[in-house]
Parts: C-alpha cells; structure tokens; sequence
C-alpha cells in the first residue's frame, strides 16, 4: 500500500495524543514529524508531549519541531484555565510518562513545513489541529506552498453550532483568528473539521476499559490519560455521555473524507468585533469558485469501528 506523507501541527493536548495514535495506527500513513504549537499547553511542553507519546508508542524515529509560540498578534501567550482543567496541569491528564530520549530538531517547524511541502507538493497532507499560527507564517513566507500542498485538513471552527470559548468561537480558531483568517482567504484548498462533527463523536469508558484490557503499557497509559479527558467532560457537559474525539477525527477524514459529509463555502474568520474567531461563510465571494470543504455531518459508527481498530492494534503491540 502507497503510504500517504503525513505532518501533523499540534498543540498536544489529550485529543492531539489521540491524534498521534491513530496516524500511527493508519496503516496507510508514513508520519515524517510533527510541528508543536500553543494552546492546550505552551509550545514547549505541547512538543515534550508529542515526544512522550511518539516513545510511548515506540516512534523514536519521528522529529518534533517547535512552531510559533504565540498568535501573530500577540507577543505571548497565557494559557488559558479550561485547558489546565480539560487536559491537565500537564496537558496528558497529569500522567507521568518517562522523559523523551529524543530531542526537539533544532529546525524551526514553520521552515521544516516550507521545506515539505517543496519536497513532497500534492503527496504531503498536513493535519493541524492547534492555532493556525505556524501554517499562516509559512504561507506568508513561502506563498507558493498554498496552491503546492496535497491536502490540508484541519480540525477547528464551528459553522451549524455555536463555539466552545465564546458563543462564537472555536478554541483553536479562538487562539489566533487572525491567522486562521489568513489560510481560508489564501488560495489553500482545505477541510474542516469543526465542532460540527467532532461534538458528535464520542469515547467512552467503554472503549477505554478495552485498551486497559489490553495489558500493555501503551494501552494502560492511554485509558488513565483519556479517562481524565473523559471525567473533564462529564464535569464540564455531562450531557454529551463522553469526550469529543476533536483531534484524531480531522486525522481520519483527511485520509478518508468519506467519514463526512461536507458543503463546499468560500469562508472568512472574524478578528475585530464582537464575533471574534467566527468561522462563517464569506458573502462577498459568493460566486467565486470555493476553497473549503466544511464537514457537517458524520458518520461516527463507521468512524469509531475505525479509531478503535487502528488504536487497539497499535496499543497491543506497546
Ligand atoms: C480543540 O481545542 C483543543 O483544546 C483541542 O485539542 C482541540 O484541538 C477543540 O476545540
Ligand atoms: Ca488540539
């Protein structure tokens, strides 16, 4: 089977680990590294974390870079008190794992983007399910990448439902709606993969008393990491009966974009009023051709079978 060229831009982050898992688990991905951003966690821990999870599930060969470490408007970033409480102090549900052996590559990851996207053009796909803070850089420095790349699927937004920081805004668009803004109004095709379809796909314990089972390190770690996800639901929206699988779901649609059913839009993200980081449709591009596929509906029955056959697999053998 032809592997697909995977980078994912994360802000690791519990679903961000889940995300990880499952371009590991996918038989058909070859994972060439992973880009850390800001927003669960600061982006040096978000990278230590990545670290952690690709050792845990035995990948000491995948680079982690560092992106930016804060919005293109800000010159730092505070992290925010839901994060803490959604993820953990440490960001993986204050699961203690060993300190990675591998280190962060000394490149930046909006440069070790650039220079994919040159190397790989329409076989790379990039997953980013942080800010779009480093994907934005990257097309301000290396325009020519947006019309280069294969696929760019990214979990953030919300267009049929409201946001989860503000009535309007999802939390990685909420990060930095500036730049978010800047990738859909670029010439970039994309998918997205909002809150629309993440909020409808649910773990449970169920599921992670089966990776517990398992008896392996990898599966034992997994379910205390995402049981702590689990219970922050509950404590949070406990009538959603379980955690939304943000993250790993944009990795499964941008392999296979079947798991969703998406309407094609023009889409610009709001920056300067009220309804800051609204993602919504652009009324002055009506009739030009569209850029953005947006998900809003899912077939999550099919889609969990899926995540929990790549991710049982892979736990059994760590
Ligand atoms: C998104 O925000 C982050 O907290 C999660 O990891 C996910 O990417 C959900 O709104
Ligand atoms: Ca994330």
């Amino acid at each position: 089977m032809a592997k697909r060229k995977m980078i994912l831009d994360l802000d690791t982050g519990i679903d961000d680990s889940l995300a990880i898992a499952y371009a590991l688990g996918a038989p058909d991905v070859d994972l060439i590294g992973i880009i850390g951003s800001y927003g669960n966690v600061v982006v040096e821990a978000g990278g230590q974390n990545s670290l952690k999870i690709l050792e845990l599930l035995g990948h000491t060969d995948i680079p982690v870079y560092l992106g930016e470490s804060h919005s293109s408007t800000s010159d730092h970033f505070d992290r925010m008190q839901v994060s803490a409480d959604i993820h953990g102090e440490n960001g993986i549900g204050q699961v203690e794992l060993p300190a990675p052996k591998r280190s962060i590559e000394k490149e930046s990851g909006v440069d070790f983007l650039i220079d994919a996207v040159h190397k790989y053009g329409k076989d790379l796909t990039l997953v980013p399910t942080g800010p779009m803070t480093n994907l934005a850089a990257a097309i301000k420095k290396a325009p020519e990448i947006a019309t280069e790349i294969g696929n760019m699927t990214f979990m953030g937004g919300a267009l049929t439902v409201p946001g989860n920081v503000t009535a309007y805004a999802e939390a990685n668009i909420n990060q930095d709606a500036e730049a978010a803004n800047a990738v859909l109004t670029s010439p970039m095709h994309s998918t997205m993969v909002g809150l629309d379809v993440t909020l409808r796909t649910l773990l449970t314990k169920k599921e992670t008393q089966q990776w517990r089972d398992l008896g392996t390190d990898a599966g034992e770690k997994f379910a205390d990491i995402v049981d702590y996800y689990i219970q922050a639901y509950v404590d949070v929206n406990d009538n959603l009966g379980g955690c939304a699988l943000h993250d790993p779901l944009a990795v499964g649609v941008a392999l296979d974009p079947s798991f969703v059913t998406t309407i094609d839009l023009n889409m610009v993200v709001n920056y300067n009023k009220e309804t800051y980081g609204r993602t919504i449709g652009d009324d002055n591009r009506l009739n030009e051709p569209t850029n953005v596929k947006v998900a809003v509906a899912v077939d999550k029955d099919r889609y969990l079978k899926t995540f929990m056959e790549y991710l049982t697999a892979l736990f059994k053998k760590n």
